[in-house]
Order: C-alpha cells, then sequence, then structure tokens
C-alpha cells in the first residue's frame, strides 16, 4: 500500500492538477475526495488544455480514477466532463460513490440567494451550489447517488429540499436529474469498500484535494472559504478510510499567492503591479473566469499550512512565471502595533508586512535556487517538485518522493 496525498496550501488554484497529472502515471489509482465542480484543475496535453472540475486529475494516466464519498456532484456538469475525457482516452476505469451527495439547481438558486443576502459581505462563492449542497449534507436532507434508485426517494427529497428553500422546481428537472444519473450509473458503485480491498490487496493511490487550505471550511479565512475540508485531514471521511492508510503528504503552492472571492490576505498586490503579475500568469479563475486576486508567498501562511497538513515536501508552482516579475519578494512576518509577528491569524488584523527581496532567475538559474532554499529553510520540508512551465513537461523533479 503506497498513498500519497496532494492538497493545496494558499487558497486553491496552486497548480494541482499539473503535479498530479504528472505524478500519475506511478500511482494505480487518482482519487479525489471533496469540493465539488467549484474546482478547476488545469492541465495542458500536447496543446489540449483540460480543466477537470469532478474526475480527479489522474484520470489519463492512472489505471482507476475515483469520485469518493466527500464530493459533491452535478450530474449534468459531470456528465459533460466524463464525454469531454472520453475523447481524450477512450477506454478508462471510474468508479464513483453511491454517498457522494448530488448538486440540483435548487442548491444553486440558493447560492444565489445567500449571496444576494449577505450584500456588501457576499463571499464571492462560484455560485455552482456548493455551500448549500453540504448544508443539505450536514442538515440530512441531501441526496446521495443511491437514492437515485427508486425514483420515489429522488422525488420525495427533491421535494423537501424545495420546501426548505422554498423554491419550486418542475417536474420535468426531476426527470432531467434521472436521465443525467442514467447516463452514470454504471460507474456508481460503492467506492468505500472498493479502495480497502484495492490498498489492502497491494495498489498505490493518489489522493487530491480540491481548493487550497486556507479556505477550509474550519481552518480557512472564515467565513471566506468553502464548504468542505481542503486539508489533509479530510481525506478520511472524504474517502472512508480511515488515517493509518496515509502516510505521505505533498503540498502544492504557488511561488506568488493568488486568491478569487473575497477574504483576507496581507501579501495581496493591488494596481499595475498585480495587474502585471496577473497577466504573466494568466491569473483568471478556471471555474469562473473571474481575474484572481494576486500577491507575494506568504511564509507564515506556508507554514501553517505544512502544520495543519502535517506535509513532507512541497511543490512549487509558477516558477517561471515569478522569474518574470520585476520585484520579487517573500512575505516573511507581520508588523502590528510596531511588533513583528510570525504567525499566520486570519482574525489578527495587521498593519504591515516584512519582506525579502530576490533577485529574478530569468538569466541566472543560482537566483532560483536560492529562493528555494530560502522557502525551504524557512518552512522545514523540501521543494520536491517545480512548476517550471505551462506544459505536461514542465516540471523539474529536485528528488524523487519515496
Ligand atoms: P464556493 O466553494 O463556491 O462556495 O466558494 C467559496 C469560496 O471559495 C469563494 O471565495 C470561491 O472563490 C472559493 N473557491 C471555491 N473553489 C475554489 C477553487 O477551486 N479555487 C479557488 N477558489 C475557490
Amino acid at each position: 500500500m503506497d498513498t500519497l496525498t496532494i492538497v493545496g496550501c494558499q487558497f486553491g488554484d496552486e497548480g494541482k492538477g499539473k503535479i498530479i497529472d504528472y505524478l500519475s502515471s506511478s500511482y494505480d489509482l487518482s482519487v479525489r475526495f471533496n469540493g465539488g465542480e467549484n474546482a478547476g484543475h488545469t492541465v495542458v496535453v500536447d496543446g489540449y488544455t483540460i480543466k477537470y472540475h469532478l474526475v480527479p486529475a489522474g484520470f489519463l494516466r492512472a489505471r482507476t480514477s475515483v469520485i469518493a464519498n466527500g464530493v459533491v456532484l452535478n450530474l449534468r456538469k459531470l456528465n459533460e466532463e466524463i464525454e469531454f475525457l472520453s475523447k481524450m482516452r477512450n477506454k478508462f476505469d471510474l468508479k464513483i460513490s453511491d454517498l457522494a451527495h448530488v448538486v440540483t439547481d435548487l442548491h444553486i438558486e440558493r447560492d444565489k440567494f445567500l449571496e444576494g443576502l449577505r450584500g456588501k459581505s457576499s463571499i464571492g462563492t462560484t455560485l455552482k451550489g456548493i455551500g448549500p449542497a453540504y448544508e443539505s449534507k450536514f442538515g440530512r436532507y441531501g441526496i446521495r447517488l443511491e437514492d437515485f434508485k427508486d425514483p420515489s426517494t429522488l422525488l420525495q427529497k427533491v421535494e423537501l429540499i424545495s420546501s426548505v428553500y422554498n423554491i419550486p422546481y418542475s417536474k420535468g428537472y426531476v426527470e432531467e436529474l434521472m436521465q443525467n444519473y442514467e447516463k452514470i450509473k454504471n460507474y456508481v458503485t460503492n467506492t468505500v469498500d472498493y479502495l480497502h480491498d484495492e490498498l489492502d490487496n497491494g495498489s498505490s493511490a493518489l489522493f487530491e484535494t480540491a481548493q487550497g487550505t486556507f479556505i477550509d471550511i474550519e481552518f480557512g479565512t472564515y467565513p471566506f472559504v468553502t464548504s468542505s475540508h481542503t486539508v489533509t485531514g479530510g481525506v478520511t471521511v472524504g474517502t472512508g478510510l480511515s488515517p493509518k492508510y496515509f502516510t505521505k503528504f505533498l503540498g502544492v503552492a504557488k511561488a506568488y499567492t493568488t486568491r478569487v472571492g473575497e477574504g483576507y490576505f496581507p501579501t495581496e498586490l493591488f494596481g499595475d503591479e498585480a495587474e502585471k503579475l496577473r497577466k504573466l500568469g494568466n491569473e483568471y479563475g478556471t471555474t469562473t473566469g473571474r481575474p484572481r486576486r494576486i500577491g507575494y508567498l506568504d511564509i507564515p501562511m506556508l507554514k501553517r499550512a505544512v502544520k495543519l497538513n502535517s506535509l513532507d515536501y512541497l511543490a512549487l508552482t509558477k516558477t517561471d512565471v515569478l522569474g518574470k516579475f520585476d520585484d520579487i519578494r517573500v512575505g516573511v512576518s507581520y508588523i502590528k502595533n510596531g511588533s513583528e509577528i510570525k504567525e499566520y491569524n486570519p482574525n489578527s488584523k495587521i498593519d504591515n508586512v516584512e519582506y525579502v527581496r530576490f533577485d529574478s532567475w530569468i538569466d541566472n538559474r543560482r537566483n532560483l535556487i536560492k529562493f528555494i532554499e530560502f522557502i525551504e529553510d524557512e518552512i522545514g520540508i523540501p521543494v520536491a517538485l517545480l512548476g517550471i512551465g505551462e506544459s505536461r513537461g514542465d516540471i523539474e523533479k529536485r528528488f524523487p518522493i519515496p
């Protein structure tokens, strides 16, 4: 049994897709354990851009892909994604948990309604119904894939959600849900037992989170967070495997920081500087197309991600992009009332950030090494992989992950 769990160390969009795609050729299974189509994992293969939203990003290379129970599924989107991906790999093995919850149009309407109610303090959600789908799950009125086996159960559940939200639905909509289920039903199975059997019989697996540590429902910059557990801890309940199955944890961080939606971001850049880095890195949301907020790498934040996720290794992405920026910095501590603070705490307002500056490595690789070694010294774990370009092959392995 060899497992590696991959999480994002920032606010999502760290470039996990590319790292997962790269590593997945060494694993039997590629497993996604949280979130929904709010996620967007991008991989560029032979000039084609693939945007994974629900299917694990190791789909093209791993033997089997598993959408585990912790994921919430919009069946319309799932079908579109499978249809697209099946053109990239015509023989594939996909398993979808019968316990996974479904995101309906009612959840999407509810998401819009709640964001409207929040007004100026809106979260800036992706409006994909993710929060409401998890709300239904924990409120115990959600719809699971297993409910589709009995049309009357499905109808009853849709009715209940409609009553809770006071949002109407049409008979045609329930039929559409069922039609979408019919298209995927051959993939739906008991993934909990499947994963146990595979791992107990020696298969290896790569587990991937969607989003990043600081939009985790518990440990993120609450309330500006998503509604699932994005940290490594989420992998156990998100799959039905106990903690004993997980031994290696890889965090993915961008060489700078980006964020979509509102919330705490101490190293944020504004104006022309932000725009320049945004353009260099093409920092626009994969799911919503929104321009991402941009800032420097934040060491206290990264250290907190190492702690919360027990990270063993880091993958540092988009180093090529930052190398082209003319003012390269890393945030190392914060200043509050004249004192230096080294801990990341989204609930404590700070006055300033202390930065360390670096020279560009565009013509001098030694400067990139200095940048990496500085980060390693600060966070106490090694950088195993470097993202050095957009395409699949643009990854530099500094050492093999054992
Ligand atoms: P929700 O997940 O759609 O409810 O959105 C909650 C917050 O998480 C918003 O700030 C979103 O922009 C952010 N978010 C959700 N998914 C992702 C992602 O995959 N990458 C980056 N931000 C995300």
